[in-house]
């Protein structure tokens, strides 16, 4: 019901038509500058969805990025738990992402590699930027796998940390060719110093014995004293077996220094390397003529064997112990064995498949399997008959 009077002069209607004018008006303006506003509003949604788009968009090719790069990529709450494990990081660490998303990371770093990690977490935290680390993370089957590690800080709008982001390489590869390279590299130098040293006693030191020969020889033709004659000639004896063994030395510079030295004492020398890395000095026996009996092209293989099978003992095993043993008879055989965690069912890389390729290519064969009373043992067995060279060969 209105409450208000109705007019009861024509003055009082005149004045209640203004006001009603001017009430519309006023509305009038309102609605006016009420769609303006709509109509803002609206434009700023519109740029909101076309920015939200883009941030989708972005979000997408980045889940793409980390989804297919072979590169392991993981993301840590800033308390270091695991929120993102990419399919790269379930190749290099061999664990499902289901088993890693929630757990923290220190599982994945052996004793050796924490103070370099928690380094880089610290620097990239305050700001500075962290170098990649190269080490060496624990896989899923306990061994340890080369990689070089990138940390950086992941920060909000005002710059706090809201976690770390970790690309991990996998440069097991680039290791191994390197150390190849520098043994190739040093192998070079000591051949290129023995040839030069060969020339020289050729050149000059040979010459001048020779030379010193001849003169004596000339000068016996001048003497008539018997006693004298004999001492000279006994003098140019001397320096024609002197010559003869400067042939000798200069036959052994041009011999690669791997044939110089013996296998015995390669062996020696590869084991004593892998102390290093074992943690304790494997031990070793031999049975039967080592360097007479193996050849030279089964040697080259010998030893890339023995290398690869301590290194994966070193990698692998968790072990305490190893024993190395060569028997050479009719054939060669080369057992490698640790009492370590045993082999597990993983056979992710090249190292035993090339044992077994050598083995091949020489006609012997490769077998790998547990050890006797707990660990792992190789045998890598050649016929060597058939690769005796010369006049003992069959
Ligand atoms: N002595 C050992 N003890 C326990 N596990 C071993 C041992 N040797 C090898 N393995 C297992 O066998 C797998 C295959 O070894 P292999 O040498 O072929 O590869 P790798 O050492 O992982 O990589 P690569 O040799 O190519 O660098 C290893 O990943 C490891 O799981
Ligand atoms: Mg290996």
């Amino acid at each position: 019901m209105n409450s208000a009077q109705p007019p009861r002069t024509l003055a009082e209607a005149a004045a209640l038509l203004r006001r009603q004018e001017a009430e519309l008006a006023d509305s009038r303006r309102q609605t006016a500058e009420l769609s303006h506003e709509l109509s803002d509003a609206d434009h700023g949604l519109i740029a909101l969805h076309a920015e939200l788009e883009a941030a989708r968009g972005a979000a997408a090719r980045l889940a793409a990025i980390v989804t297919s790069s072979g590169d392991a990529m993981i993301s840590l709450s800033p308390q270091r738990v695991i929120q993102t494990w990419n399919p790269g990081a379930a190749h290099l660490l061999g664990h499902a992402t289901d088993a890693m998303v929630g757990n923290t990371v220190d599982a994945l770093l052996p004793e050796g590699a924490r103070p370099a990690f928690e380094d880089a977490l610290a620097r990239t935290g305050s700001g500075e930027h962290a170098e990649p680390v190269e080490t060496r993370w624990r896989h899923a089957d306990g061994g340890l796998v080369d990689v070089s590690v990138t940390v950086s800080a992941m920060r909000d709008a005002d710059g706090a940390v809201i976690g770390y982001s970790i690309v991990g390489q996998d440069i097991g590869r680039r290791l191994a060719l390197q150390s190849e390279l520098a043994a190739a590299r040093a192998e070079r130098e000591v051949m290129a110093d023995r040839e030069r040293i060969a020339r020289d006693l050729h050149d000059m030191v040979i010459q001048r014995v020779f030379a010193a020969g001849l003169t004596l020889q000339g000068v016996t033709a001048l003497l008539d004293h018997d006693r004298a004659t004999a001492r000279i000639e006994g003098v140019v004896a001397e320096l024609d077996a002197t010559i003869q063994e400067l042939r000798n030395a200069i036959f052994d510079l041009h011999r690669a220094p791997q044939e110089a030295a013996s296998l015995r004492a390669q062996i020696f020398d590869a084991i004593s390397a892998a102390r290093h890395s074992l943690g304790f000095a494997p031990t070793v026996s031999f049975e039967g003529p080592v360097d007479a009996a193996v050849p030279d092209g089964v040697a080259v293989h010998l030893m890339a064997v023995l290398r690869e099978a301590l290194s994966n003992i070193g990698k692998h095993a968790q072990a305490s112990a190893a024993e190395v043993g060569l028997h050479t008879g009719e054939e060669l055989l080369l057992t490698v064995g640790d009492n370590g965690r045993g082999l597990g069912p993983s056979t992710r890389r090249s190292g035993l498949a090339n044992l077994r390729e050598r083995a091949v290519a020489l006609g012997g064969t490769f077998d790998i399997g547990d050890r006797p009373g707990g660990g792992t043992r190789l045998a890598w067995r050649i016929p060597l008959s058939r690769h005796r060279g010369g006049p003992t060969g069959s």
